[in-house]
């Protein structure tokens, strides 16, 4: 039996929903978010096949799904944006991410949508400069935040400055079963600890982002994948832990980069 969304806020106006038990099978658990203000739509991080047909029906009992505004996609990964194509198909919406993506996603398209219903995926796509950008939905604004190297080349988060949530993508990301907030920082350190080490590009980046999200007014952190943190006091220890995280070519060295002597 599936569950309904968890709604993260929702002030009337403006709604914040995230679905959090659609990926079935050996999928990677992976959170999906509608956010809803004033008649329009942003879908952020659909996820690929695993998760479209779910996700539609879920999305349907909320919103008329054709009339979806955006589509966001933090970076280019399956689990972020594979179901391109039907999404393009079945809704008007334009696809917000980072220009070094906005020539590849065409790849994830089959001819047929060009071939036989007109659609030219690069079209449909809103590129951003790596500066990020403030966006209208609704009656207000949402922030395309530059986090570049967190895990992609080319990665964007979203901060919705109503709810103080910031859709954080890979960042913060922790591989469990569910999406219950942390309450405890060191009992969950180990789900996500070494996803962070391998998947993060490296320290600097790590800092640079801590330092910006220290100056905006966040008052939550919710991951693509896994459990949220909720409250300033958590925010703050998750800050303070990815600030000093050695990760990515911070423990690189010339062993790792050798001709393999395994066979498999
Ligand atoms: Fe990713
Ligand atoms: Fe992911």
């Amino acid at each position: 039996m599936r569950r309904e969304p968890i709604v993260l806020f929702d002030n009337g106006d403006h709604k914040c929903l995230m679905f959090d038990d659609l990926v079935t099978g050996d999928g990677v658990q992976s959170n999906q978010f509608l956010i809803v203000d004033n008649g329009q739509y942003l879908l952020l991080d659909p996820g690929g096949d695993l998760t479209y047909t779910p996700l539609s029906l879920e999305l349907s009992k909320h919103i008329p799904v054709q009339e979806l505004t955006y589509i966001f996609a933090s970076h280019q990964d399956p689990d972020i944006i594979a179901s391109l194509d039907k999404w393009l198909l079945h809704t008007r919406a334009k696809v917000i991410c980072s220009k070094l993506w906005a020539r590849f996603l065409p790849h994830l398209t089959a001819g047929y949508l060009a071939l036989s219903h007109g659609i030219s995926t690069y079209d449909r796509v809103i590129p951003l400069a790596d500066g990020g950008a403030a966006f209208p939905l609704g009656r207000n604004r949402l922030y395309a935040v530059p986090a570049h190297f967190l895990h992609s080349v080319g990665n964007f988060q979203l901060y919705d400055p109503v709810s103080r949530i910031l859709f954080s993508g890979d960042m913060g990301a922790s591989l469990v079963e569910d999406a219950s907030p942390v309450t405890d920082f060191a009992s969950h350190l180990p789900h996500m600890e070494g996803f962070h080490r391998r998947y993060m590009a490296g320290n600097k980046a790590c800092r640079l982002w801590a330092q910006m999200v220290r100056k905006m007014d966040v008052e939550r952190i919710v991951p693509q994948h896994g459990r949220p943190f909720i409250g300033p006091e958590m925010v703050t220890t998750f800050l303070d832990w990815i600030e000093t995280l050695e990760c990515g070519l911070d423990l690189l060295g010339p062993e790792d980069y050798q001709l393999p002597r395994t066979t498999r």
